[in-house]
């Protein structure tokens, strides 16, 4: 059992949080109004999650969910991280996120931003590419014909593997791209972003993505 911090509780959050009691690990959970507005939600989960602050919920997780808007991140504590798996779960639209220039270039990835921000922890890029619906309805046990996957990414091997552990006790396969720099094969409007793929396929899409500046 693993004390796991989420910071953010919207689609994402509250569905990874759905995922993490039902296997058995104890919930933390912060958005930015504060933990009285998550009484719902945690009512939901039942007694192994708890709503908190955002300091409180990176202090309290042994692995950390970042799932906010992207905006967010600066505020996302860095101390209480220092030497943690930071699970990045964010994506770029600049509509809502407002133009950040090293992404409009591409000289730089969205968890690599985070990484940027926490460098004492350890960033794995993972759950940006799956609707949250799905995260509960297309999970199934290890084994499944045609078992959903998902990508990863991230620089610190120990980090990888310990998600790639939790994304498949929470019902996918697992497909690592390679360091954070690569996770823009993951991002939106690549041809893995948001399908339902098998391992296979999804290496398939990994190969095809395209960088938005040459398309
Ligand atoms: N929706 C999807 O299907 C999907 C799929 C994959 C990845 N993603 C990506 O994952 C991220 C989260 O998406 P979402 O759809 O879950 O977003 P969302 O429904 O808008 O939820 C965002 C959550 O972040 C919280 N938040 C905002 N600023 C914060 C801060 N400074 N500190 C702590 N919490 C803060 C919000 O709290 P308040 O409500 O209190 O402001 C809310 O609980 C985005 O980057 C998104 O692109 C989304």
């Amino acid at each position: 059992m693993t004390t796991i911090g989420i910071i953010g509780a919207g689609n994402i959050g509250s569905q990874l949080a759905r995922l993490a009691v039902q296997h058995g690990h104890e919930v933390v959970i912060a958005n930015s109004r504060g933990p009285e507005t998550l009484t719902d939600l945690v009512d939901e989960l039942g007694p192994s999650a708890r709503a908190a602050t955002r300091d409180e919920a990176a202090a309290a997780g042994e692995v950390v969910i970042v799932t906010t808007p992207l905006a967010a991140i600066e505020t996302i504590p860095v101390e209480p991280l220092t030497g943690k798996v930071v699970i990045d779960t964010n994506n770029y639209y600049p509509q809502r996120d407002g133009h950040i220039a090293a992404l409009d270039d591409e000289t730089t990835t969205t968890a690599e931003l985070l990484q940027a921000h926490l460098p004492a922890s350890h960033v794995v890029k993972a759950f940006n590419h799956i609707g949250a619906a799905d995260l509960t309805g297309h999970a199934s046990p290890a084994g499944t014909a045609d078992r959903r996957a998902l990508v990863i990414a991230g620089d610190d091997e120990g980090a990888k593997q310990a998600v790639t552990a939790l994304i498949d006790a929470f019902g996918f396969d697992v497909v690592d791209a390679g360091p954070l720099a690569e996770g823009w094969r993951i991002q939106r409007d690549t041809p893995g972003y948001g399908p339902r793929l098998t391992a296979d396929e999804l290496r398939e899409a990994l190969a095809a993505a395209k960088r938005y500046r040459d398309q």
